[in-house]
């Protein structure tokens, strides 16, 4: 998250000993925390520190999100343990500016560079034992020092030097962006006009009709002769098993998100469908953590998939997500060119759709997917005999206008059976209201993802 830094950092020390850990900075328990969402961001800053020991003195006040020390001052070691972004993101969102101590993990020290999120200044000297927490203090990082206040001792620091103007542009992304080194437009190597389209199905609401979309969406693109690999990321596995596909320990996404398979190796053929895909199990419920852990969390799908768009020849990549804004669902929209979000027909329809819309300016304006394109809106589950479906859909229109597909999902006894015979609506019964719908939905989707493509 970026901020602006100054040269002068002044404000109260908070001082810690040898091999402060990652696990201390930042508890795992954590690190499902997003920090591209604002909450999720003040949320990390106000768990930071609380892995140390109770022997401390409160780095920040219960309730509180920031905390009133900007700097920390350590010993030898700082940040060792686990590597995690989530350990200066924490930091920097409760306020500390920088941290001065001995030496660093190394993957700390990258960390806080990478995130801009906090100046690691270096001193020779043994400085944990001169400051104690409360003590308020300056640092200079021009003049390479820092002073302590009230007796004005001063101590020299390290020069940051090539590390700090990175820190000070807000981390390394922005810094390569600011110095022209990568365009605005989103970093997947191969030019969006020769390689798939990404599309996410998304709603942090359930049963809206993701799975059902998704399932559908890519069976129509396939059907007019579009290569499809449609990817389920949900552990629920409905897209799969909706497909007729066996949900089998270790076929999911899983472990290429890991970086410990290859995804190419992860695709399968549909039977009869005419489409790929990447079926999901249970076991992806533990990526949530996993991915969290690791470094670029937010890109790891992305990261997995280049190969695949460069390799095979799809017109669509279809990601079908969890209703939870997790870690999966963040690198869906890291990921994706597009965004379509299905909105069930109820009284509460619009509400949570502007977190959704928040979501994506912030995945544009935080660098994190500065392609990601809010598609369109499919109103689901429309039920002609009522009012109120009428209404909602109005409603809906008046609001977001020519985002929302002029075609809507009508409430289909078909679509909600097909699933548990493994097949698309189209396939099961192709005369029902609901396949003719996803038939329609389908050719407007295509018309609009090539006006959408002919703009990028
Ligand atoms: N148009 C429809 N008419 C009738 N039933 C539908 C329709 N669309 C979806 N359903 C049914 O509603 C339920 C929820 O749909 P679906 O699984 O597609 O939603 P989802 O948003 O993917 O849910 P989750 O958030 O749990 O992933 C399913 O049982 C599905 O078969
Ligand atoms: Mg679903």
């Amino acid at each position: 998250m970026r901020k602006e830094k100054r040269r002068i950092i002044r404000g109260k020390v908070y001082v810690l000993g040898d091999n402060i850990d990652t696990d201390q900075i930042i508890p795992a328990q954590y690190l499902n925390l997003v920090p591209t969402i604002p909450e999720e961001y003040s949320k990390l800053g106000s768990y930071a520190l609380s892995g140390l020991p109770d022997t401390h003195a409160p780095f920040i006040a219960p309730g509180a999100s920031a905390s009133p020390y900007t700097i920390i001052v350590a010993g030898r070691n700082f940040g060792c343990g686990s590597s995690r972004e989530h350990a200066p993101v924490a930091l920097g969102a409760a306020g500390v500016e920088a941290v001065v101590a001995e030496s660093y993990a190394r993957i700390f020290f990258r960390n806080a560079v990478s995130t801009g999120e906090v100046f690691p200044c270096e001193s020779a000297e043994r400085l944990c034992e001169i400051f104690t927490t409360g003590m308020d203090a300056e640092i200079d990082l021009d003049a390479g020092r820092i002073v302590e206040e009230h007796s004005a001792s001063s101590f020299a620091l390290k020069p940051l030097g090539a590390v700090r103007p990175v820190i000070e542009a807000g981390g390394l992304f922005e810094y390569a962006r600011a110095a022209g080194m990568i365009g605005g437009k989103g970093s997947v190597a191969i030019p969006r006009e020769r390689r798939a389209r990404i599309v996410a199905l998304a709603n942090q609401k359930g049963g809206v009709g993701k799975t059902t979309t998704a399932v559908n969406l890519a069976a129509c693109l396939a059907d007019a002769g579009r290569r499809v690999l449609l990817i389920d990321l949900d552990p629920q596995a409905s897209a799969t098993s909706g497909l007729g596909v066996a949900k089998e320990a270790g076929t999911s996404v899983y472990k290429a998100l890991l970086g410990e398979v290859r995804m190419e190796d992860r695709i399968i053929p549909v039977p009869d469908r005419g489409l790929d895909m990447i079926p999901s199990e249970v076991d992806l419920a533990g990526a949530e953590v996993d991915v969290a852990r690791s470094d670029r969390y937010l890109h790891r799908l992305r990261d997995a998939l280049l190969p695949v768009l460069g390799s095979r020849d799809y017109d669509f990549v279809i990601l079908d997500c969890p209703p939870s804004l997790g870690i999966l669902t963040m690198n869906a929209l890291a990921t994706a060119d597009a965004l379509v979000i299905p909105v069930q027909c109820e009284y509460y329809a619009l509400e949570g759709l502007s977190i959704m819309t928040q979501l994506v300016q912030q995945m544009r304006s935080s660098g994190t997917n500065p392609d990601l394109e809010l598609e369109g809106i499919l109103m689901t589950m429309y039920d002609a005999r009522t009012n109120l479906a009428h209404q909602v859909v109005r409603e809906v229109r008046k609001h977001l206008g020519r985002l929302v597909y002029k075609t809507v999902i009508p409430r289909s006894v078909r679509l909600s059976e097909a699933p548990s015979h493994g097949l698309p609506a189209g396939a099961y019964d192709r005369h029902s209201t609901g396949a003719k719908a996803y038939y329609r939905f389908g050719k407007e989707f295509m018309k609009r993802s090539r006006h959408a493509r002919a703009k990028a």
